[in-house]
């Protein structure tokens, strides 16, 4: 399996209705594709991570990336994985979740995860483990 995360800039006319139909979206075919994940929004900036299978996860950037809704996509990690750290979601998101000290918009400045991103990008991987259920 394989884990990527990218970064992108939202359509700057985005609204609350579009973020809720790109879940709808992403967790419907998500599920179908075996694919889960996380997605982050900061008001300018998109960061995700989606794992699954190597192939689905090709597939599903190269529609994602043609969405309108983003831009400026950009990769910051991709590994290959033999545990999901998100694998109870199709897709988490929780607006609460802030990315502390503007992590999310240096990171997509920089176009990667430089060292001092590091501490925040293991939180937010331990999200998918913290809230699981059961
Ligand atoms: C930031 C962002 C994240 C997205 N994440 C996913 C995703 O995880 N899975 C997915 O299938 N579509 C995702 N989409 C939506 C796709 O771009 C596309 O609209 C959708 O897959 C089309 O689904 P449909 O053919 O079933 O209508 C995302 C779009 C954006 C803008």
């Amino acid at each position: 399996m394989l884990s990527v995360t990218y970064v992108s800039v939202a359509d700057p006319l985005i609204s609350d209705e579009d973020i809720a139909a790109i879940l709808v979206a992403a967790r419907r075919n998500n599920i179908r594709d075996e694919l889960t994940g996380a997605l982050v929004y900061n008001g300018h900036n998109f960061l995700q991570l989606l794992e699954g299978p190597d192939e689905r996860i090709d597939a599903c950037l190269s529609v994602i990336r043609d969405d309108p809704r983003h831009n400026g996509m950009v990769e910051v990690r991709r590994r290959a994985i033999e545990t999901r750290d998100f694998g109870e979601w199709a897709m988490l998101y929780d607006p609460r979740f802030e990315w502390r000290d503007d992590g999310l918009a240096r990171i997509a400045a920089n176009g990667r995860i430089d060292a001092q991103d590091d501490r925040i990008f293991a939180n937010f991987i331990a999200l998918g483990r913290r809230l699981r259920v059961g």
